[in-house]
């Protein structure tokens, strides 16, 4: 039997002004996001935006259904519709924030299982990790790159 440790490196921020401009902007984009979200089943309206390679900042917002299953979050709207439109150009950050009735999410908003499995292969196709930044409006963690969320992910090359 091997025991191995997996470590994981969460950098904690208690104020937006505490992290760079580029990283503001893009919590920023997302937050606007956010605030166009179809979401009347749940009304928890999320945002997320990605900052690409190209410098080019695409946004997503959670996208729901009266046939539930048929919605999609925030963050596979914006990954997915990146791939549509720079099928090559990797993303080097995501951005994610949450609002219900109208007031901002307070701890930070980390991805779902199915999204993470998303971002990962997005950062597996690119040659750069992909940061992400989880906001709150009381505290934001920031990560280095999607693995951290997904230790063992599912692999394009399992299917070979
Ligand atoms: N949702 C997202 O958009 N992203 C997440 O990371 C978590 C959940 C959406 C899905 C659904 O529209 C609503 O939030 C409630 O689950």
């Amino acid at each position: 039997m091997k025991q191995r440790a997996y470590t994981v490196r969460m950098y904690e921020y208690d104020r937006l002004d505490e992290l760079s401009e580029e990283q503001v902007l893009l919590v920023n984009s997302a937050i606007k996001a956010a605030r166009d979200a179809y979401a009347p089943y749940s009304e928890y309206h999320v945002g997320a935006a990605l900052r690409l390679a190209n410098g080019e900042i695409i946004i997503g917002s959670n996208q729901e259904n009266a046939a539930y299953p048929s919605g999609l979050c925030a963050e596979r709207v914006a990954i997915f519709y990146a791939g549509a439109r720079h099928p090559d150009v990797a993303v080097q950050s995501i951005a994610i924030a949450a609002i219900r009735e109208g007031i901002l999410q307070e701890g930070p908003v980390a991805p779902c299982g199915a999204c993470r499995q998303v971002l990962y292969e997005k950062e597996s196709q690119g040659e750069v990790p992909m940061e992400l930044i989880l906001y709150g409006s009381k505290m934001i963690q920031v990560l280095n790159k999607v693995t951290d969320l997904l230790p063992l992910p599912f692999k394009l090359e399992d299917l070979s």
